[in-house]
């Protein structure tokens, strides 16, 4: 991410406590790990800080405050941060006036703790405590470390516009926190109770991203489809933000298949905008692990969910989270899982080693899936989704698919990195095409995870603005 010249597009509508002058020209650098949330709360805190008279620089080495957004998810996810905290060390060693602060999942979870047996951090702030930072910061740099996590159960920085940064693609968090308790999540921990924002003002704030340029919205939500707000449900949202301009694409993560209504699939289907793409996690393809899991549907109700989806939707595309291992799995259960996977040929999946977590329930489970046997089944899951995967692409060979022009490749300057409606990552020769460009491409080639083609005709031009654009 760069935060670097980010100043166009500064928060509004936020009041600081506190405005604090004797800190104007500060600087802060924040990391962001974990989901799309955190990358979404990350904007709203350098929105608190920007308003606060903070610059923003993408180089902890000009940093007099350093936050590290984190995530808690899975151990390992966990273990990076705190690597990375004990790196980050170094800069106060330089500069011992260096604030470092601990944000996200990992200081709710941990709290104290990261304070206690550490003399890196200085502040511990929970993802419903960042309208506090300001006066936390000012705090720290006086001398006193702070600690701020209680959980809310109607925060939901509604009226913080967050600072976006560059791009075309912008996300909005319309509800935060989680009800399900699937057993191995630390999440409803970390997040607490749902909460949803008010829908007037979820498509305020997508008119005005509308109108300085970006292309895609993406809603965000830990269960984004339970989101309501009075007598409006998710699929009402999804139909009032995709009327608001039908040249941005609206998509939506993470919803719950509990939640997935036929309301909310026709919705889908009836506006051309809304992405035929849907993310489905089923993480389980064993009824026996599902309801240990706390999922709250069988694999028959999930599949019957599926052909109400692509009969409503032809050519929508499904993707999934999948964990291994998870206590108890036989073999017999991983072979369901894969099973279903082949039955239902996803056209993608995030797939994770199950990683018990303190205070879930699976935590007082016994963990009795070996390490090697967990490890076994993963990579045998990845190999057959990347198979799948592999198999719907070639069927694309050949073909025209519509791109919106992300960005530049990775691997080349001359190249540009899009995606399909349904999510499918394309990469092309720019032939003077722009960044939020809609253009056809034809497939010529594919590897499981990417299309690559050539443009063939410039549908047609809507980027009118090359505000958030770095090229
Ligand atoms: N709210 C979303 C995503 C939550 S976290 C949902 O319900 O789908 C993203 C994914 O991480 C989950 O779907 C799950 O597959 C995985 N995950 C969560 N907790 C985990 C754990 N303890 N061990 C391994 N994977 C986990
Ligand atoms: Fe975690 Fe389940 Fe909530 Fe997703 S729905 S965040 S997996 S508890
Ligand atoms: Fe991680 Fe918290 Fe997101 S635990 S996955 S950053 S909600």
């Amino acid at each position: 991410m760069n935060f670097e010249s980010v100043d166009y597009l500064s928060g509004n509508g936020y009041i600081p406590w506190r405005k604090m002058q004797s800190m104007q020209k500060k600087q802060v650098y924040i990391e962001t790990y974990g989901c799309q949330m955190n990358v979404a709360d990350t904007e709203v805190v350098l929105s608190i800080m920007s308003d606060t008279g903070f610059g923003i620089t993408k180089n902890p080495g000009n940093a007099d405050v350093i936050f590290v957004n984190t995530c808690s998810v899975r151990d390992n996810a966990e273990q990076r941060v705190r690597q990375r905290i004990s790196t980050l060390k170094n800069y106060k060693r330089e500069n011992p006036g260096v604030l470092i602060g601990v944000l996200g999942c990992m200081a709710e979870r941990l709290r104290t703790e990261l304070i206690d047996k550490s003399n890196i951090v200085d502040m511990v702030v929970g993802p419903d405590e960042y309208r506090r930072l300001p006066e936390l910061v000012e705090s720290a740099f006086n001398g006193q470390r702070g600690i701020a996590v209680k959980l809310s159960r109607v925060e939901n920085y509604d009226d913080i516009m967050p600072l976006r940064t560059e791009g075309i693609t912008a996300w909005i968090s319309v509800m935060r926190g989680c009800d399900k308790f699937c057993t191995f999540c630390v999440v409803p921990f970390t997040r607490g109770r749902e909460r949803s924002r008010r829908l007037r003002n979820i498509v305020e704030e997508v008119e005005r991203l509308s109108d300085i340029g970006f292309k895609e919205i993406t809603l965000l939500g830990q269960n984004v489809n339970s989101y309501h707000d009075g007598e409006f449900d998710f699929a009402d949202l999804i139909r009032r933000v995709s009327a608001v301009d039908r040249t941005v694409r609206i998509r939506f993560m993470t919803p719950h298949p509990q939640d997935m209504s036929e309301k909310l699939i026709r919705a889908i289907a009836e506006n051309e905008n809304a992405c035929k793409s849907i993310h489905l996690p089923i993480q389980s393809g064993s009824n026996r692990i599902l309801q240990l899991m706390n999922r709250t549907y069988t694999v028959e109700e999930y599949f019957s969910l599926v052909e109400k989806i692509r009969s409503a939707i032809p050519g929508a595309t499904l993707s999934t989270d999948i964990i291994a291992g998870f206590p108890t799995e036989t073999k017999d259960d991983h072979k369901q899982t894969l099973d279903v996977i082949q039955e239902i040929g996803y056209d993608g999946a995030f797939t994770f080693i199950y990683s018990p977590r303190e205070h879930t329930k699976a935590w007082e489970m016994s963990d009795d899936v070996p390490d090697e046997v967990k490890a076994e089944r993963l990579n045998e899951i990845i190999e057959l989704q990347q198979n799948i995967s592999l198999g719907i692409n070639k069927r694309l060979v050949g073909s025209t698919v519509e791109i919106l022009v992300e960005r530049e490749s990775a691997k080349s300057n001359d190249e540009w990195m899009g995606r399909t409606d349904t999510n499918k990552v394309a990469v092309f020769p720019k032939d003077g095409s722009r960044i939020g460009d809609l253009v056809t491409i034809t497939v010529d080639r594919c590897n499981s995870a990417t299309l690559f083609g050539a443009v063939t005709k410039d549908l047609k031009t809507i980027n009118n603005y090359r505000i958030a654009v770095n090229s």
